[in-house]
């Protein structure tokens, strides 16, 4: 048996792992604490690679309440192509698109829904911006729990939908998650029933861990772990797995920490840049990245000094950085992930321009989730995948004469109704043009020129149609 109990990151008090507690008397946050020297030599990783091989370094679960979806074991991909662009031999992304709902958050659904069994729970509470509440919503569904779910007013459609399949209960909790967060506290206060909320339950630590254990396992042991960062604790988990690994002598080096913020709400990024110890709430929630925006990130200080200790940093990317990088790992490495993942390749391409990263380092990207999750960035790259697919069959100048054919416009008209896909000092070329050769004609209507198709440019639209059935 796994010998845990939870100790005050304020007070230092220490207090039963069970029943479940969340907050210490005095305010501050629970965390699990193991006895190392014990469990190095006790710790037995067995079965494939997987959240439940690392059953040893996490607080006991009996077999009978174990819940899972097959989470965890997630490919670790060696970069080739992006990497050689980049200049560096040794990138890896950690794919945790792989997992049952397609982000890491499963591994944290699968212990804490585990545990609500085991503790005879039978409705969980858990306020969440998409992934956990995605991942806690299927899990209560295997385990047959009830799951109520707290978003903020912005959610990512394709998570919002996960929670609706799974048939979760979902109520809106203020604008941004750190809103709904005091929701789901005071709500706990009041029903008692289990606080799921990765923030706030200490098992989300203990369940992020593995994934330090994992790229271990799986033969690669970073000099750079580059993570999207919003309340802090996923960062902190990953470093706190590292730095049980360097505690049982199985790596000699920790990494160095680096978290990766939306510039739209960068709290620990400016606390970092500032050299502060304390975190001022800042941001809102204007920016593509909905799973990173948090104003006063609840594990931000552990996430801050974990940083620190290890000689990471922390970057802010704009929503245009991450759009493109989204892009680029899509492209060349053949992975779809959300733009708050895609943030880490943004950051990395930083940190090698300002030679903070050396080409000679190994770094680890950890792609969180998928971004079939986030329909709002597809429909931004379908609008310009669209308009370039029609340039393709017809030229420019048929499309302008075929939209002028269906309704008389002015030229900044025809280039918004274009998409913007070409300029719009092109698009007055091409009418010019179509005009001189009497395939357009014009008539001022105040101060815009509107175009009409011409007799004889209906007859050329007519051409370029048989032809295409030729
Ligand atoms: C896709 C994704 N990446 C990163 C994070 C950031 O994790 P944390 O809030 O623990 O810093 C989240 C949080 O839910 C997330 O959903
Ligand atoms: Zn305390």
């Amino acid at each position: 048996m796994t010998e845990t109990y939870l100790k005050c990151d304020q007070c230092g008090e220490t207090q039963s792992p069970f029943p479940p507690q969340f907050t210490c008397n005095c305010g501050g946050l629970l965390e699990y604490e193991y006895d190392y020297e014990k469990l190095g030599v006790e710790a037995n990783f067995v079965g494939a690679i997987s959240l439940w091989r690392y059953a040893d370094v996490m607080p006991k679960v009996g077999r009978e309440n174990l819940v899972t979806l097959g989470e965890g074991g997630t490919p670790l991909q060696h970069s080739k192509r992006l990497g050689q662009k980049l200049g560096l031999k040794r990138l890896y992304f950690k794919d945790e698109t792989r997992n049952p709902t397609n982000s890491y958050r499963d591994r944290c659904a699968s212990l804490i829904v585990s545990n609500a069994l085991e503790l005879d729970y039978s409705t969980l509470i858990c306020a969440s911006n998409g992934n956990m509440g995605a991942s806690m919503a299927a899990y209560s569904s295997k385990a047959g729990l009830n799951c109520q779910i707290l978003v903020p007013k912005k959610v990512d459609e394709g998570k919002l939908a996960q929670m609706m399949i799974y048939d979760a209960i979902l109520t809106e909790a203020g604008e941004i998650l750190d809103e709904s967060i005091e929701r789901a506290i005071k709500i706990v206060e009041e029903t008692h029933w289990y606080q799921a909320t990765a923030e706030l339950n200490p098992l989300a630590i203990e369940a992020g861990k593995t994934l330090a254990y994992e790229i271990f396992e799986q033969g690669v042991v970073p000099d750079w772990v580059i993570v999207p960062l919003g309340s802090g604790g996923t960062l902190y988990s990953i470093w706190k797995g590292f730095k049980e690994l360097k505690e049982f002598g199985w790596i000699e080096d920790l990494p160095k920490m680096v978290g990766t913020q939306s510039e739209a709400c960068p709290p620990v990024f400016k606390a970092f840049v500032e050299g502060s110890e304390t975190i001022t709430p800042i941001g809102d929630s204007n920016s593509i990245a909905l799973a990173i925006l948090v104003m006063n990130p609840i594990r931000g200080r552990k996430a801050l000094s974990s940083i620190r200790d290890s000689g990471g940093r922390v970057e802010a990317v704009s929503d245009s950085e991450m759009l493109n990088a989204e892009k680029r790992v899509a492209k060349l490495e053949g992975l779809f992930v959300e733009p708050a993942s895609a943030a880490t390749v943004t950051c990395l391409e930083k940190l090698l321009d300002m030679g903070v990263i050396d080409d000679g380092d190994t770094v680890l990207c950890l792609l969180t989730s998928s971004g079939l999750k986030v329909p709002g960035v597809l429909q931004v790259l379908a609008k310009k995948r669209k308009a370039k697919g029609v340039a393709l069959n017809l030229s420019m100048k048929s499309q302008i004469l075929r939209m002028i054919e269906f309704k008389s416009s002015y030229g900044y008209e025809v280039w918004k109704d274009l998409e913007e896909a070409v300029t719009l000092q092109a698009v007055y070329q091409h009418l010019a043009s179509l005009e001189r050769k009497g395939f357009l004609s014009s008539a001022k209507k105040g101060e815009k020129k509107f175009f009409k198709i011409t007799t004889k440019g209906k007859r050329a639209l007519k051409a370029i149609e048989d032809l295409k059935h030729l």
